[in-house]
């Protein structure tokens, strides 16, 4: 099965072709013939963050040259394809209309069916394009700019949230604290890459709903990055050495947060399989982390490769694709679901 995706709910307008094999067996693997992404770092850059606005006027210019350009390198046409899809959300309302009305018109036009694609289940399923594709079920661990959740994937198309972040997602993290350091937008790998020579121990930041029972698979970043402010205000701006050490020690708080409640609810689900997604699933502490206490359990630790874990059309298509062998169909009546729960 051939699908084509349209991903555009928040600052990446991507489109990719994906060869289905199985879409309806339990174990689904899927091909990227091409996977073309237009990233708008640079339209955003100066704002310090996604201006929503923006964001759609840009993918309405962007999104016909980048579908044309993922069916040029998958050497195919859109007679050659069984179905479409599109994310129908959660994300910026604006950006997601642009991509829904899209994905309609060209459904319309060629008559192949479409799927409406929640992103986080693209973000989920992404796995199944990997190389070494872990076979379902599995927990998933979604951590990107937009979400911080975790989720048991029992089976496909099944999914039960175990938890959510109460407030800031950790990549929205990364980025605010980030550019209180002074560091450039998108700024979760610029803390990566300086917290490599730093200092994990050099200050105690607080781990969020650690202590609290009750939110035994909640998140929540928003103390922490109160935390860094008051130390930048008690400390000033941190710079060399300095600096390192407060990446290093803030993203450590973010990742014992992260990796402490993944695998307490990967012991509790049973489910032998953990898979780290989302854009900040690039971090390498906290890969590193969660393969560490994923090992000491006896739990099989995934983490695809970044290109699948950030914003991509491909898990999109997938993700359709798999609704489509369902016999889902999405009319005319489709609308962006920018609230979306999975
Ligand atoms: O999944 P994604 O591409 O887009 C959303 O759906 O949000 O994730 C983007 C997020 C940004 O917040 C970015 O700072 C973060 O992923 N990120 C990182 C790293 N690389 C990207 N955060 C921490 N460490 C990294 N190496
Ligand atoms: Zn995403």
């Amino acid at each position: 099965m051939r699908v084509l995706g349209l991903e555009t709910s928040c600052d990446e307008t991507a489109a990719a072709v994906v060869e289905v094999q199985e879409p309806q067996s339990e174990r689904p693997r899927g091909r990227a013939l091409s996977d073309v992404i237009h990233t708008q770092a640079a339209v955003h850059e100066r704002f310090g963050g996604v201006v929503p606005e923006l964001a759609s006027r840009d993918h309405l210019q962007r999104a016909l040259p980048v579908i044309d350009e993922a069916l040029r390198q998958a050497r195919c046409e859109l007679r050659d394809l069984d179905g479409l899809a599109v994310t129908r959300g959660p994300g910026l309302v604006g950006a997601l209309l642009v991509g829904v009305q899209v994905g309609k018109s060209l459904s319309l036009a060629s008559g192949l069916p479409l799927a409406g694609v929640n992103h986080i289940e693209g973000h989920l399923l992404a796995a199944l394009l990997a190389d070494d594709a872990p076979p379902p079920p599995w927990l998933a661990l979604v951590v990107s700019g937009g979400h911080t959740s975790l989720y048991e994937m029992r089976e496909l198309g099944q999914y039960r949230a175990l938890g959510h972040t109460l407030d800031d997602a950790a990549g929205e993290a990364f980025d605010k604290v980030a550019k209180l350091l002074g560091l450039p937008y998108p700024g979760g790998a610029h803390i990566d890459r300086l917290a490599a020579s730093g200092d994990p121990r050099a200050v105690d930041f607080p781990r969020g709903l650690s202590r609290r029972s009750r939110a035994a698979y909640d998140f929540s970043f928003s103390g922490l990055k109160t935390a860094v402010l008051t130390w930048v205000r008690e400390h000033g701006l941190p710079r060399g050495e300095q600096l390192a050490d407060v990446c290093a020690s803030f993203q450590e708080a973010v990742c014992d947060a992260l990796t402490l409640r993944a695998v307490r609810a990967a012991r509790a689900s049973r489910l032998p399989t953990l898979v780290l997604c989302g854009g900040v699933a690039a971090n390498s502490r906290l890969r590193a982390l969660l393969f560490e206490r994923c090992a000491a359990e006896g739990i099989s630790a995934v983490v695809p490769p970044p290109r699948l874990c950030t914003d991509n059309g491909a898990m999109i298509a997938l993700a359709g694709a798999l609704r489509l062998a369902r016999g889902e169909r999405a009319d005319a009546a489709l609308s962006a679901d920018p609230g979306w729960r999975l």
